[in-house]
C-alpha cells in the first residue's frame, strides 16, 4: 500500500485534507492563520491557560469520544482520521447561543472574554459527559482554564446551571454521532501518512508494528505521543522536530488492561484513559491523577511519555517504581522488558537505544498486606508541577515490615528508590519508631538541588515528613491529604 501525502480530518461540520503538514505545526495556527477561525485564542501556548481549548472527536474500542485539548501545543499532523470542534461550532444554524454559552452571559461568567471561548469549550465537554456536574467536578474541569477577570465564582455557577439551558441529547454532537461515526471511520484507510518538507517530516505509522518499521528507518526521529512535553519544545523552544514519528492514533498502543494479577497500560494511553482502571485497582493514585496537569493536558498527554522523556519531576514513575512496574521496550521485532527504575539512567539519560520505543507498562497489583500511598507537592494544588512526588509501598506481615518500596521525584537528578530508608523500615515492627529510623536515613539516600521550585532543605525534610505522614495516615492517626504547599 503506497502512503499518503496528506491527512484528512472533520473541521467542524466539514471534511478537510491538508497537504504538506510539517511535523511542527500546531492545530491552533492552523485554526487561526490558515482556516481564520480567531474564536480559538492563543494566551500561553504551552498548554497552561486554556485559552485555545478545542473538542477532539475520536473513535476509539467505545465509540466516538469528545475530549477537550489544547490547540496550541496539539500539533496539526495528529488530527488526522479525527473530529475537530471550535467555538464556532457552537450556535445552531439559527444563530441562537449554546446552552453553555447562554449561561455563562446569565451568570456574568465573562468580563474581558479573552478566556471565554476556552472555559467554553471545557464546560461544553464537561456537560456532554456529566450533564449536571457537582462544584468538585466543575473545579476539576477547570485546572486547566486561566482567568483573570472573573474571580471564577460566576464561571462555576454557571457551570452548575447549564443543564437547566438545553440537554445533551439535543445537542448536534449527540444527534449527528452515528452520522459523524461513518464518517470518520470512512477517513481509516490503514495506510501510513508521511506529509511536510523532507527536513520537517510528519510521519504517521498505519499500526504499531509499522511504527517498529519507521524508527527503524528513521532511528533519530522525534516521537510524538501527547506532545504535552514535545509541543512546548516547539512553542517555547523554537526547537526543530522533523522528522517526527506520531503515535496518538494508534489504537494498539492505548490498550489498558487488567491481565492476571497485573494492570497492563499501553504506552500510548493518555492520563484519561488509564484513570478508571488505575482508581478501580489502585484506589491511592485516584486523586494524585488529578493532580497531575489540568483536564485537557491529561486528554493528550501519556503515560509512555511521562517515562520516556526522564524528567526527575515527573509524576508517574515515583508511584510506579513503588508499585514494582516494569516497562517493555521494543526495537523492529525485540522486546525487553526491565524494572522501571532501572530505565533511567541519569539526568536525561535513559535506557533506549536509538530505534526502540516504550511499548507498554506493567503494575503488579499489590497484595492484601501491602499498605500503599502517593504523594505530590506543588506550590499550586492545580496545574503545577512537583516540587516533591513520592510513592511509598510498605509490606507489613505478621506486624513486621517485610518488604519497603520508596520512590521520589524531586529529590535527585532522577526518578529514585531511598535505599537507605528502605533498609531502615524492613525487618522492623511496623511502628513509629521504625518510620523515625527510615526518615533519618532518608537524608543519606538524597542530596537534592534548590531552585525556584524548593530548596534543597525543603525538599529533604519535606520527603522525611511523608514517610512520617504516610506512617499516621496507615495507623489511622490522620486524615489522608493531597498536599499541594511547597
Ligand atoms: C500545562 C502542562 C502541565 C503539565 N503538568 C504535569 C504534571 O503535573 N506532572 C507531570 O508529570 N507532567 C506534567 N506535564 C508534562 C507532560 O504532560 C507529561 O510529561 C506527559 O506525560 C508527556 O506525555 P506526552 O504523551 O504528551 O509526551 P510527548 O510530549 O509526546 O513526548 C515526551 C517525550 O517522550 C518521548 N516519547 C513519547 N512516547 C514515547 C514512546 N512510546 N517511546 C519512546 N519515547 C516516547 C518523546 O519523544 C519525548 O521525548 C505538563 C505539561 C503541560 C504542558
Ligand atoms: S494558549 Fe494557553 S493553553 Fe493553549
Ligand atoms: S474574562 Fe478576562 S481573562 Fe477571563
Amino acid at each position: 500500500m503506497t502512503d499518503r501525502d496528506h491527512i484528512r480530518f472533520i473541521l467542524n461540520g466539514r471534511e478537510i485534507a491538508v497537504p504538506e503538514v510539517g511535523a511542527d505545526q500546531t492545530l491552533l495556527d492552523f485554526l487561526r492563520l490558515d482556516r481564520r477561525l480567531t474564536g480559538t485564542k492563543e494566551g500561553c501556548a504551552e498548554g497552561d491557560c486554556g485559552a485555545c481549548t478545542v473538542l477532539v472527536g475520536r473513535l476509539t474500542a467505545a465509540g466516538l469520544r469528545y475530549d477537550p485539548v489544547n490547540a496550541c501545543i496539539r500539533f496539526l499532523a495528529s488530527l488526522d482520521g479525527c473530529h475537530v470542534v471550535t467555538v464556532e461550532h457552537l450556535s445552531g444554524p439559527d444563530g441562537r447561543l449554546h446552552p453553555v454559552q447562554q449561561a455563562m452571559i446569565d451568570h456574568h461568567g465573562s468580563q474581558c472574554g479573552f478566556c471565554t471561548p476556552g472555559f467554553v469549550m471545557s464546560l461544553y465537554a464537561l456537560w456532554m459527559q456529566t450533564p449536571e456536574p457537582t462544584e468538585q467536578q466543575v473545579e476539576t474541569a477547570l485546572q486547566g482554564n486561566l482567568c483573570r477577570c472573573t474571580g471564577y465564582a460566576p464561571i462555576i455557577r454557571a457551570a452548575v446551571a447549564v443543564s437547566r439551558y438545553g440537554t445533551p441529547a439535543s445537542d448536534h454532537l449527540t444527534t449527528e454521532r452515528e452520522t459523524m461515526t461513518a464518517r470518520l471511520s470512512a477517513l481509516r484507510d490503514g495506510r501510513r501518512v508521511v506529509t511536510g518538507p523532507e527536513d520537517n517530516r510528519a510521519i504517521l505509522p498505519a499500526d504499531v508494528d509499522d511504527l517498529a518499521a519507521c524508527l527503524l528507518e528513521h532511528p533519530k526521529a522525534t516521537i510524538v505521543a501527547g506532545a504535552t512535553d514535545v509541543g512546548l519544545w516547539v512553542t517555547k523552544f523554537l526547537r526543530p522536530i522533523g522528522p517526527a514519528i506520531f503515535t496518538g492514533h494508534l489504537d494498539a498502543l492505548k490498550t489498558v488492561a487488567h491481565q492476571g494479577d497485573d494492570l497492563h497500560i499501553g504506552a500510548g494511553a493518555s492520563y484519561t484513559e488509564c484513570q478508571s482502571l488505575l482508581s478501580r485497582h489502585l484506589p491511592h493514585l485516584s486523586g494524585y491523577w488529578d493532580r497531575i496537569a489540568g483536564w485537557q493536558v491529561r486528554n493528550m498527554g501519556t503515560v509512555g511519555g511521562n517515562i520516556a522523556n526522564g524528567s526527575p519531576i515527573g509524576d508517574t514513575p515515583p508511584v510506579l517504581i513503588a508499585l514494582g512496574a516494569q516497562i517493555t521496550l521494543r526495537r523492529g521485532d525485540t522486546r525487553r522488558t526491565l524494572p522501571l527504575e532501572a530505565f533511567f539512567i541519569d539526568y536525561g539519560k535513559q535506557d533506549r537505544a536509538a530505534g526502540e520505543f516504550v511499548e507498554s507498562i506493567r503494575i503488579p497489583l499489590p497484595g492484601p498486606n501491602t499498605r500503599n500511598a502517593a504523594y505530590k507537592l506543588s506550590k499550586r494544588r492545580d496545574e503545577d508541577i512537583s516540587s516533591v512526588a513520592a510513592g511509598l509501598s510498605v509490606t507489613v506481615e505478621d506486624g513486621r515490615i517485610t518488604a519497603a518500596r520508596l520512590a521520589f521525584g524531586g529529590m535527585a537528578a532522577t526518578p529514585k528508590r531511598a535505599a537507605a530508608a528502605e533498609a531502615a523500615l524492613v525487618g522492623q515492627p511496623w511502628g513509629r519508631d521504625a518510620f523515625e529510623t527510615a526518615a533519618e536515613a532518608l537524608a543519606q539516600d538524597f542530596t537534592p538541588l534548590s531552585d525556584w521550585r524548593a530548596s534543597s532543605a525543603y525538599r529533604t525534610l519535606a520527603a522525611q515528613n511523608l514517610l512520617r505522614r504516610f506512617f499516621l495516615e496507615q495507623d489511622g492517626a490522620a486524615t489522608p491529604v493531597q498536599l499541594e504547599t511547597a
